[in-house]
């Protein structure tokens, strides 16, 4: 038999992408965006922000805020192309939102053929102005776009409602502005909280996904599209919406330590616990539980569902099970909750992730072409096979 070897490469395989945005030490459960600890920002900053920090290093003052805000919010950079509202609309109503989403931020590369590298030329990046206008047409039609997909899965029409003209609007204010949506300042204030904390998180499955496409050239919005594709998995961004009907499987605080012996006998996964970095409780998990329940005295009735969470996480907090495994509550575990109490479906919560991880694919998307030594992602593979060389026998002979 042949000799089974690992391969060794031998070329500089990129396994580690290098970054200044985010920092996290799992261990202690501590988030900082460029220095500022997460629950600093989360009390005292908006999302643009720190959107603003995430992109240039630095939280805005008051002039470059409202500058940033009107470029952001301008019918240029958030108006969306009649060809990418067909591409929406011809999704079936029934589609999940996600799928809906990948493909507008796919057309929206092919209809911008200027902030298009395969269709003005390669460098069209290497170019300051041409890439700070892909950034802002990213940036300012990801709301119109989430929004637009979201009201076509929900039957409503017309799809795509004029963006609001207000530039003190907040990103969530205005967000549920274009949903069409009434919201109570409740809400608005929730679900910017929200956006805030689900802006960027170092290199996630979604931010290095789109690191990767970057590498090899591509346009923005293809990136996007990709980050989007791993965002929806349940094992990432999908587990808002798995925590949803994991708390609608289980139904009542008293099915939940039948719940957990299945966990525990591999047969489920207890949705919105454990990380692939914290060895902690998520810092964003804390803020979130604290906002779930204003915004579930704001609705009034305490959701049933809250009551079968917190007994839950109650439970596995107090079970060797989870302890010895350090597994610990993320930022998923209550933000479907608070979604869903202001009146979205759990299709669409990973649609409210992609919405604020946008943020954070694009300040990544940029530190990637500025970064001198990039090169085209090629990560290292351990090879476990048959090395060779085999012969091909004729087929009466296999
Ligand atoms: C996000 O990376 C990011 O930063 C992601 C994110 C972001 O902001 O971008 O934080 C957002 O994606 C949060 C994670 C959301 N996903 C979920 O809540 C799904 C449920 N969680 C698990 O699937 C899991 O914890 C992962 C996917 C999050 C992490 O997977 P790992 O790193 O493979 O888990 P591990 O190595 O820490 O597991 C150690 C043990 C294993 O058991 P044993 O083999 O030792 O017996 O813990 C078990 C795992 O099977 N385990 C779980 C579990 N998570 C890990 N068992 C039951 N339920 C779980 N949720």
């Amino acid at each position: 038999p042949h000799k089974l070897r690992v391969y060794d490469p031998g070329y500089a395989h990129t396994l580690a992408y290098t970054s200044a945005i985010t920092s996290i030490d799992g261990a202690a459960g501590h988030l900082r965006h460029r220095g500022y600890p997460i629950e600093s920002l989360a009390a005292n900053a908006s999302y643009l922000d720190l959107l603003h920090l995430l992109l240039y290093g630095s939280l805005p003052t008051r002039a470059q805020l409202t500058r940033f805000r009107r470029a952001l919010y301008a019918p240029s950079a958030s108006l969306v192309h009649a060809d990418v509202r067909a591409v929406v609309s011809a999704f079936p109503r029934s589609s999940h939102p996600m799928p809906v989403l990948m493909a507008a931020l796919s057309a929206l590369g092919a209809v911008s053929p200027a902030l298009n590298p395969s269709l003005a030329g390669a460098n069209v990046y290497a170019c300051p102005r041409a890439r700070a206008r892909a950034q802002l047409k990213a940036l300012g039609s990801m709301a119109p776009l989430c929004a637009g997909v979201f009201r076509h899965v929900s039957g409503l029409a017309p799809a795509f409602l004029a963006p609001a003209c207000g530039d003190d609007l907040t990103f969530a204010e205005r967000f549920l502005h274009l949903l069409g949506a009434d919201a109570h300042p409740v809400f608005a204030r929730a679900l910017e909280l929200l956006l805030l904390l689900h802006a960027d998180h170092e290199q996630n499955c979604s931010t290095a996904t789109v690191r990767q496409l970057t590498s090899s050239g591509v346009d923005l919005f293809s990136a996007l599209s990709g980050g989007v594709a791993a965002l929806y998995g349940p094992l990432h961004g999908g587990a808002t919406e798995g925590v949803l009907r994991m708390l609608q499987r289980i139904g009542s605080v008293e099915r939940i330590p039948q719940f957990l012996a299945r966990v525990k006998g591999k047969q489920e996964k207890l949705m919105g616990f454990g990380h692939r970095v914290y060895r902690n409780y998520d810092p964003r998990a804390r803020i979130i539980r604290d906002v779930a329940h204003q915004v579930f005295a704001r609705v009034g009735s305490e959701e049933p569902l809250v009551e079968v969470a917190v007994a839950l996480e109650r439970a596995a907090l107090e079970d060797e099970f989870f302890a010895s495994r350090k597994l610990f509550p993320n930022c998923d575990f209550y933000s479907g909750l608070v979604y869903k109490a202001m009146g979205f479906e759990p299709g669409y919560f990973p649609v409210l992730f992609a919405l604020a991880r946008c943020g954070g694919w694009v300040a990544h998307w940029n530190e990637f072409l500025d970064d001198p030594d990039r090169r085209i992602a090629r990560p290292h593979q351990r090879f476990v096979g048959e090395v060779g060389p085999r012969e091909v026998p004729p087929v009466d002979e296999r």
